[in-house]
């Protein structure tokens, strides 16, 4: 600065003339060129960045004060009467004053200005230096934003300079990414999302405790938060945020379990079947656990708490996996599919000839067909005891019950009338003497897909 103040000295009565004749422009053409006015205006070397005399480094002597400069490069610095526009050379300096260029609601603001130029800071780096710390200039742009300009490495997840590590490094504190990426991270100023490389991350606040219906409303993504959770779940190489110290995914006796555990999503209701006896009611994977929601309906009474039969286990019902990601298990419309696949619901009667096809109506949720229920056919001509048929088979009643109905469509006489059709009446014994040989009804005999006539000292036979 103070070299330039001699120097401007020195020829400012020239530069007075200079403007006068810069006024009028068919003079201005005449006049003699414009190196011999700078060895008089500025001295030389002026603008070379190697010379001592540098105009940069004379101002930077001056902490940048270009005041002085105004009266000849106009006020914006846009050329005025030397007609040298200080952005002819570098098109984002002299810096608009601090209130506007570093004011986000201003329409001067740097960021807007890097934005238009397409996030291309190559520019700035010739004074801020070429990793932003200073440079020339010593304004590191890390001053105001520790987070930006991002490095090379911020986009590779294994370079130490990654994003997901300077965000470790913060201990997850996403306020400075915020600023830039929005408050909801869907982009704000910087029109980049973070969700469109990891949909899942950053976790809304909720997640802590809401993430159960965010899982379940994007068909429980696990893969992706295994990529920063690890594949096991117990924090990954980067996020040491392990889903088994949160208390939350435990078993019944509140041991750590990985998320993929049958109960994170079904509750006690996929204890193992020796343990369903004192598990808590069923959960459907919305939480209901009211007997009249699908999900829930009468599983209980099928797996527990069967009254006049065996206890029915999920595979009569369902095709069960062994692993979450088994194929089959984790459909996207979040409705069990119903398959009777073990032999008992399907089983063939009639000397092989009366197939029941059961089905389960989603709609009404009524179970159809099912041999359980009354669809079968004792054949007289095949049995040992045909005489005591009157007519030629005894038939079940076919009930249609409910999933979500009362015990009543399942009471005593809706599967088979009290002797079936077909058998004699008016027997005058109870039917458990001839049946089961015994006064009551055995429970490991009934509905057990034989024909039970243990009364008559008869082995059990198929139907
Ligand atoms: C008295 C008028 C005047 C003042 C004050 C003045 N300049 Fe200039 N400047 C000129 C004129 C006229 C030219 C064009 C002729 C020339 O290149 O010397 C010029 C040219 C320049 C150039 C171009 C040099 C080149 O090599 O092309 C730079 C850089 C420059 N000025 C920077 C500055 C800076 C920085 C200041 C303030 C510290 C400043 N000027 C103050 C009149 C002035
Ligand atoms: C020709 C050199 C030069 C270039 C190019 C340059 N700067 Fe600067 N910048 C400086 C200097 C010198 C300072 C400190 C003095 C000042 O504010 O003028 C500074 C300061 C800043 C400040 C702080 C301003 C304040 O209010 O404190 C910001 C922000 C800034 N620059 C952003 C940028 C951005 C963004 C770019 C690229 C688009 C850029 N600079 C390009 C030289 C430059
Ligand atoms: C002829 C081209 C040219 C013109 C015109 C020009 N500059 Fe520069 N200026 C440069 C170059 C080249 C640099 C070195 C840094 C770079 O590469 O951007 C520089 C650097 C600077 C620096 C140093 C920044 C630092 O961080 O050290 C300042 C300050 C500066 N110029 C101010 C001005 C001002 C004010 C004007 C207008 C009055 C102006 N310049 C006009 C070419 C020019
Ligand atoms: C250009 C794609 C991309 C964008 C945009 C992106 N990330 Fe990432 N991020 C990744 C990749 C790749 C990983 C490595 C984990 C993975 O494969 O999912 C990752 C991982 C992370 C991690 C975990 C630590 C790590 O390194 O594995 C955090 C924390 C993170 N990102 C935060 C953010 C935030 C906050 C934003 C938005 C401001 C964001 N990311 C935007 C690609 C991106
Ligand atoms: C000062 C503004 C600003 C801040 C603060 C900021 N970013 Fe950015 N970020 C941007 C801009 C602008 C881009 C797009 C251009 C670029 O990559 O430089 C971007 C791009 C990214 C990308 C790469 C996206 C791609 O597709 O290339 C990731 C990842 C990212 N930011 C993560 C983060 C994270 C994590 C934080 C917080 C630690 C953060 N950013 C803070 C402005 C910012
Ligand atoms: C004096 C403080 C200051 C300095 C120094 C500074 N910035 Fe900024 N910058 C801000 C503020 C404030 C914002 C608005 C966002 C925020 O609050 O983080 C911003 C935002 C930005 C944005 C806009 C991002 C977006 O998404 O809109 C870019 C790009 C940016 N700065 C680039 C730079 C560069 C490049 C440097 C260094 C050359 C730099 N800044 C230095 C204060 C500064
Ligand atoms: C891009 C990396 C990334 C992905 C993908 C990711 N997480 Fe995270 N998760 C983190 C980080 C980092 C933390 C710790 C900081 C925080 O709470 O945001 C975390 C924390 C959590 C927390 C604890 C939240 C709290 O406030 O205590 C839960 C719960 C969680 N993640 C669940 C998930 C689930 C479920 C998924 C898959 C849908 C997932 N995460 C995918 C990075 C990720
Ligand atoms: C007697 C037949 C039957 C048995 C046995 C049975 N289920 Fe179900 N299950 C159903 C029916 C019917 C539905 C309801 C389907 C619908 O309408 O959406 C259902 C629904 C489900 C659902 C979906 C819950 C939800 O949240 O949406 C799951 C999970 C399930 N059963 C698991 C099991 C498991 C595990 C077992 C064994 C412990 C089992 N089921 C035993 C018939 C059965
Ligand atoms: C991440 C959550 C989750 C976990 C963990 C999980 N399930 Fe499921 N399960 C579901 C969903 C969702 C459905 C409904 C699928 C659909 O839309 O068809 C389902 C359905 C079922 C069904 C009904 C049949 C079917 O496929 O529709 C059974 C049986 C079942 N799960 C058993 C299990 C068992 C056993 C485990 C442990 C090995 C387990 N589940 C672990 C989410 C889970
Ligand atoms: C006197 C003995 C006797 C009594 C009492 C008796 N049954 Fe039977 N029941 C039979 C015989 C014999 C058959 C034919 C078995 C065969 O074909 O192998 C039969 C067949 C049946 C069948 C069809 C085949 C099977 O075992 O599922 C049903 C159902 C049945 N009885 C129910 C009843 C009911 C209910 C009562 C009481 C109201 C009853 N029975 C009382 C002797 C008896
Ligand atoms: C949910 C349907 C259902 C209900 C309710 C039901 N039964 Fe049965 N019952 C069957 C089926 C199916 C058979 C065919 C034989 C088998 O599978 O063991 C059967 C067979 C019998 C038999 C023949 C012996 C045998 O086991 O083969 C007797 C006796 C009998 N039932 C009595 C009763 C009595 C008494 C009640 C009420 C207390 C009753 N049942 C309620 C489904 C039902």
């Amino acid at each position: 600065m103070r070299r330039f103040i001699q120097g401007f000295g020195r020829v400012a009565a020239l530069g007075a003339v200079t403007v006068l004749l810069w006024s009028c422009s068919d003079l201005k053409k005449d006049i003699p060129t414009a190196v011999s006015l700078q060895t008089q205006v500025h001295p030389a070397g002026w603008g070379d960045s190697t010379s001592a005399n540098f105009h940069g480094k004379s101002l930077k002597v001056g902490q940048y004060d270009a005041t002085s400069c105004q009266a000849c490069h106009s006020k914006q610095y846009t050329g005025g009467t030397s007609d040298v526009s200080c952005f002819r050379c570098h098109t984002s300096y002299p810096h608009p004053a601090s209130s506007k260029w570093s004011n986000p609601a201003d329409s001067t603001y740097h960021g807007a200005y890097v934005k238009k130029m397409g996030w291309n800071l190559d520019e700035c780096a010739s004074c801020h230096g070429a990793n932003f710390t200073g440079g020339t200039s010593g304004q590191s742009c890390y001053d105001c934003h520790a987070a930006y300009p991002h490095g090379t490495g911020w986009k590779n997840p294994t370079s130490s300079a990654s994003h997901g590590k300077f965000v470790k490094a913060s201990n997850w504190q996403l306020d400075g990414c915020a600023t830039c990426h929005g408050s909801g991270f869907t982009g704000g100023t910087s029109g980049v999302s973070c969700y469109t490389c990891h949909v899942q991350y950053p976790h809304p606040t909720s997640f802590s405790t809401g993430h159960p219906s965010a899982m379940l409303n994007s068909d429980f993504p696990l893969a992706q938060c295994q990529a920063c959770h690890g594949t096991t779940y117990a924090g990954g190489s980067v996020v040491n945020v392990s889903c088994m110290t949160s208390g939350c995914h435990v078993d019944r006796n509140g041991t750590p379990k990985s998320p993929e555990a049958c109960n994170t999503c079904h509750g006690d209701f996929s204890a193992p079947a020796s343990d369903l006896a004192s598990a808590a009611p069923p959960r459907s994977l919305h939480g209901d656990t009211l007997t009249t929601v699908p999900a829930v309906g009468l599983h209980q009474k099928h797996l527990v708490g069967a009254v006049n039969a065996p206890n029915v286990e999920c595979a009569a019902c369902h095709v069960v996996p062994t692993a979450v990601g088994d194929a089959g298990h984790l459909g996207t419309d979040l409705r069990a599919e119903v398959v009777f696949s073990s032999a008992l619901a399907a089983q063939v009667t009639a000397n092989g000839t009366f197939v029941p096809n059961p089905t389960y109506n989603t709609t009404t949720n009524q179970c159809n067909n099912t041999y359980c229920h009354g669809n079968w056919k004792a054949d007289s001509a095949s049995s040992p005891y045909a005489g005591f048929y009157t007519k030629s088979s005894m038939d079940g009643l076919n009930a249609a019950p409910h999933w979500t109905g009362t015990s009543a469509e399942a009471a005593c006489g809706t599967c088979h009338g009290l002797p079936p059709s077909g058998h004699p009446t008016g027997l005058g014994v109870s039917c458990y003497s001839c049946h089961y040989n015994s006064t009551t009804m055995d429970t490991r005999l009934h509905m057990n897909g034989k024909i039970s006539l243990t009364g008559f000292g008869q082995p059990e036979r198929s139907f």
